[in-house]
């Protein structure tokens, strides 16, 4: 085949993404998927993300590694839109293999962006002044986000996405093998940020010598991994391999379709893939939305059904909601699917795996939100003081819906032990058919544990 002619390959491609704001369960899913594929790529965010996996008594929390690192067979791929905190890398590669983790497979785009240890000045520098003015966040969403904290994981994403975008200081995976370009641009860069963070002490992080020979002996240790992985995908579709889509944070963290200004940096969706990997979206086969039974969020930002009372509590214990990267408690609350239903349109979601099940056991009823009532001036969708079964994606707008219920019975067994679709009660499934109904795609995985085994597949 000619290096043009690849429009017959015979290849296979899958996504994996979120449907909510975060931590659905995406690591195990893709771990579970990854023993059916031959390569596992990153395209977007970057260690922002952390993915649960669980073997046996092994729990693995994954950042910039790709989460089927821990089947040999199966190639590893940090693509071009991720961006990536090489120190953060190395460290994760080295934890991973002093647990006896073989990470050999593992490879990075030379197109993907550098987190430089200022791009997290900068986040902190930024959250610490907007909590300062904004006053509220915290918890709640507390208005449209002007003057507002985001609440980042301060792993400096937002910061590095707007180098790449702005360009003239940005600095790739491939610029850490040449340090002469490096210095070059580190000079440039830390000229820009020495204007911008005044008011901190200026240290290490923004000495670009300093900086050149930190990042350059990073560089080194990656060098063997660095790759241009958009003509390596291509070559694996060519050769017929089976390529897994493993999303970073969620459909409503995504900077263009979530719930904006409270989102990430970059397009967590399907969507993301094309420019994040440099396959197009035509060769996605199969889109997997991964779903938690109830909802969860970390940071600021409107969340509809979110319950600040017993229930919401209980939810958080039984789900054990903290952060995955930063440790911080997930606000908890009713599953809402108005906001999936969207989720599940924008990423042309073909199935659904519906995540942490087994959480919602022991619950007398189980509220599911279908609809928002809108209140205040001007919805979207129409007048206000309306119902819609609409999301609103804008958060000034999503801050003033009210969500409207549907009350399921609840299951009061424990489901943790279920190894089939017959094994749950009947309101179990039931509460799955609704959901299945609602967002009118199949749910084909049900998981009841975070163990690889506590998962119904069907
Ligand atoms: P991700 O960011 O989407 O990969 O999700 P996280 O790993 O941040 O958070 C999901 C958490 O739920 C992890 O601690 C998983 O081990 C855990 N988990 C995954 N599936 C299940 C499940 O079905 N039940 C329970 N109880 N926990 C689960
Ligand atoms: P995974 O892949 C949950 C949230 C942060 C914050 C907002 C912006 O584990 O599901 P950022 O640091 O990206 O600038 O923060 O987005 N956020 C996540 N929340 N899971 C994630 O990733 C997230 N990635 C970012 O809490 O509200
Ligand atoms: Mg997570």
């Amino acid at each position: 085949m000619s290096e043009t002619d690849r429009s017959t390959e015979a290849g296979t491609c899958t996504a994996v993404v979120g449907l909510q704001w975060g931590d659905e369960g995406k690591g195990k899913i893709v771990d579970l998927l990854a023993a059916d594929h031959d390569a596992v790529v990153r395209y977007n965010g970057g260690a922002n993300a952390g993915h649960t996996v669980v073997v046996g008594s092994e729990k693995y929390a994954l950042h910039l590694v790709p989460s089927g690192i821990l089947y040999p067979g199966v190639l590893a791929v940090v693509g071009n839109g991720v961006v990536v905190d090489p120190e953060k890398l190395l460290e994760e590669i080295d934890g991973l293999e002093a647990r006896g983790v073989c990470t050999k497979s593992l490879v990075v785009s030379s197109r993907a962006h550098v987190v430089a240890p200022y791009h997290k000045l900068e986040d902190e520098v930024r959250e610490r002044l907007l909590s300062r003015g904004g006053g509220g966040g915290g918890g709640g969403g507390g208005g449209g986000g002007g003057g507002v904290a985001i609440g980042t994981t301060k792993r400096g994403i937002g910061p590095c996405y707007a180098d790449k975008a702005q360009r003239s200081s940005a600095i790739r995976v491939g610029d850490l093998l040449r340090p002469d370009v490096l210095r070059e641009k580190l000079e440039t860069a830390c000229r820009f940020k020495r204007t911008r963070l005044v008011d901190i002490e200026l240290g290490d992080d923004l000495d670009p010598a300093i900086l050149t020979e930190r990042l350059a002996a990073v560089g080194e240790r990656l060098r063997p991994r660095v790759t241009d992985t958009t003509y390596l995908l291509h070559d694996l579709l060519g050769e017929g391999k089976r390529i897994l889509f493993e999303g970073g944070n969620a459909t409503l963290l995504d900077v263009d379709h979530g719930t904006y200004p409270f989102v990430t940096s970059s397009n967590c969706t399907a969507l993301g893939i094309s420019t994040g990997t440099g396959v197009p979206g035509r060769r996605l086969d199969r889109v997997v939305g991964i779903m938690k039974a109830y909802s969860t969020r970390v940071g600021a930002g409107p969340m509809p059904t979110e319950l600040e009372d017993a229930t919401g509590e209980l939810l958080r214990a039984r789900g054990n909601e903290y952060g995955t990267t930063t440790g911080r408690p997930r606000r908890c609350g009713w599953l809402d699917l108005v906001a999936a239903r969207y989720s599940v349109m924008i990423n042309g979601v073909t199935e659904v795996a519906l995540m942490l099940f087994d959480v919602l056991a022991g619950f007398e009823e189980l509220k599911i939100c279908t609809a928002y009532e809108v209140a205040g001036v001007g919805g979207a969708d129409g007048a206000a003081g309306e119902r819609t079964a609409r999301f609103l994606p804008d958060a000034v707008e999503l801050e003033r819906v009210t969500p409207v219920y549907e009350t399921l019975a609840g299951f009061g067994e424990e489901i943790t032990g279920a190894k089939k679709w017959a094994d749950l009660p009947t309101k179990a499934r039931g509460y799955v058919e609704f959901v299945e109904a609602f967002l009118g795609v199949p749910v084909t995985i049900v998981s009841v544990g975070p163990g690889r085994e506590q998962t119904l597949v069907g």
